[in-house]
């Protein structure tokens, strides 16, 4: 009995780590082992593991003498400060992190059980992609993977950490996932820098290919760019803080302690007189909700806007806000990315979305033209109406033409739109207006310069302010900006049971524009 159980215990080591002298390597660029990190992230003593001892069971190229126990990756139930979580962690250390069959079959199986049981899915990812050796095996396995990751989507939050390198076949998964977080030493990329070499001539490293630094401002791949393992698992300790462990809960309310009735007055002196002036709405996101609640995604991503989680009198809520001090708050390509996919994520689990509003328009150009700004902009109208949750707007400054629509309007379902005083609602800005509806009266002007003038500030007096829209019931209330919290927490306290009444034709789902 007694070697039995010794077995056991050598045999359990093993799991931990499959090479330790590769694991020592991994120390050495200041990595942790799979099982490091499993530990790092879930509460002391609470990892339930799933198949622990699973073996490949593949022939060929030497695989019949290259096994490890837990074939490259662990993965298991546990709690994260008293929540339960579904993780899963690629030991590098076994082949490279590799994914064949039995390795996609855990992760699979880890999927499935997070959806029974309604719990968020954590990966730590660092694999070299599909395990060549096991061939159409493997690819199977992925395609596995893939389809649970697309079935838990708007079921349970599903975080990928990608804490090392990660190719081919290993970046899909994470890419399916909401929340992707990249460490510095870190990369992700669909084929290496060998084969973009060969296949179209390109001298690129690792890193310039497909560092966290590229995912995170360039391709929007990465929403958090963090230094090392330690930092990622705070990271997503933290988003987890905000997230429901499913869609059938609420984003869980925490007290922050901070008055959600209380003034402030430095609200009012943020938005600058000069209608041109940028300013940071990171200042209004500060001093509007609890403080230091504010969490940012996508941060170095697109960042004519910005999006996040923070909370309102301890209520979870989701921000997306015009950024004026970037490209003067302009939504292109990327921000219409960027905020439609964070609407839908909000709208899939429960949380209210308040929409800081002050933009001039969609940016101009053949860049964005030819990029197809169309169906990029039309993502916004389609998540904001398609969002059945609390929505709530705050019309700060400029609110022009299709950007007006599309950032979180009364006619696509807002709840509440507020504005400030010094909002400007209206089809195009004073200067394009009146270039447009005076043209004549212009061209034949012995003064154009000084009339143009006068006609913009007959135009801002007239039509760029928020009355015209409270008048027609588009703007629900003016309010000092100072007031702004107060009110948004009162709102937001008659909207957590919103049930959507829409009358909503039955379908099998929408095409959303791509
Ligand atoms: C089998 C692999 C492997 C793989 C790495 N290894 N990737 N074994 N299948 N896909 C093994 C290596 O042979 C090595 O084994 C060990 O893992 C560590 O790898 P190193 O190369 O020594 O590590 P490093 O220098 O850090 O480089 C990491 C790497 C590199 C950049 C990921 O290993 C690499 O380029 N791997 C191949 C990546 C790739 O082309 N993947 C695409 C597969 S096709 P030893 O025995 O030497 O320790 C694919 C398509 C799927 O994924 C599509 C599904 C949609």
């Amino acid at each position: 009995m007694g070697d039995r159980f010794s077995q056991l215990l050598e045999l359990r080591k093993k799991t931990e780590v499959a090479d330790p002298a590769a694991a020592q390597k991994l120390r050495e660029q200041g990595k942790l082992t799979a099982w490091e990190r499993v530990e790092a992230l879930l509460d002391k003593g609470s990892f339930v593991p799933i198949g622990r001892f699973v073996r490949h069971r593949a022939t060929g190229f030497g695989m019949e003498s290259r096994v490890a126990y837990g074939d490259g990756v662990i993965a298991g139930l546990g709690t994260v400060d008293g929540r339960r979580v579904a993780v899963y962690a690629q030991d590098f250390t076994f082949m490279g992190g590799s994914v064949g069959e039995m390795h996609a079959s855990k992760i699979a199986r880890l999927l499935e059980l997070a959806v029974k049981i309604g719990v968020p899915v954590v990966g730590l990812n660092e694999s070299g992609g599909a395990r060549i050796q096991e061939g159409v095996d493997s690819l199977k396995g992925y395609g596995e993977i893939f389809y649970r990751n697309v079935m838990a989507s708007g079921v349970v939050p599903q975080i990928v950490a990608i804490l090392g390198p990660c190719a081919g076949g290993a970046v899909y998964s994470p890419a399916l996932a909401d929340f992707i977080v990249m460490t510095r030493k870190s990369y992700m990329y669909i084929t290496g820098p060998k084969v973009v070499k060969a296949s179209v001539g390109e001298d690129v490293t690792h890193e310039s290919l497909g560092g966290a630094e590229v995912h995170a401002t360039r391709s929007g791949v990465a929403h958090f760019v963090v230094e090392d393992d330690l930092e990622a698992v705070r990271l997503i300790k933290r988003l987890l803080s905000y997230l429901p462990s499913n869609n059938a809960e609420d984003p869980p309310f925490l007290d922050t302690g901070d008055d959600p009735l209380r003034e402030d007055p430095a609200l009012d002196g943020v938005v600058p007189e000069d209608p041109v002036k940028p300013y940071d709405v990171r200042e209004v996101i500060a001093r509007v909700f609890d403080r230091g609640s504010f969490l940012e995604v996508h941060a170095l991503f697109a960042q004519s806007a910005v999006v996040g989680f923070a909370r309102l009198g301890g209520y979870p809520v989701c921000v997306v806000a015009n950024q004026p001090a970037y490209m003067a708050g302009c939504l292109d390509i990327d921000s219409s990315d960027k905020i439609s996919r964070f609407v839908t994520f909000c709208d899939a689990f429960n949380f209210p979305i308040v929409t800081l509003v002050d933009v001039p328009g969609f940016l101009p150009g053949t860049v964005q033209e030819h990029g197809g700004v169309i169906r990029h902009g039309a993502k916004i109208i389609y998540a904001y109406s398609d969002a059945t949750v609390p929505k709530l707007t705050v019309i700060m400054r400029k609110a022009y033409g299709g950007a007006y629509i599309a950032m979180g309007s009364k006619h696509l379902g807002a709840d509440y739109v507020i504005a400030w005083p010094t909002a400007e609602i209206a089809v195009m800005g004073p200067e394009g207006a009146i270039e447009v509806i005076y043209r004549r009266e212009l061209e034949k002007a012995p003064n154009p310069e000084e009339l143009a003038k006068q006609f913009a500030e007959k135009y801002r007096a007239e039509v760029a302010n928020p009355y015209v829209a409270a008048a027609r019931g588009y703007v629900d209330d003016v309010v000092l900006p100072r007031e702004t919290r107060a009110y948004l927490y009162r709102a937001l306290l008659h909207l957590l049971d919103k049930r959507e009444k829409h009358p909503r034709p039955p379908r099998k789902h929408g095409v959303p524009p791509v």
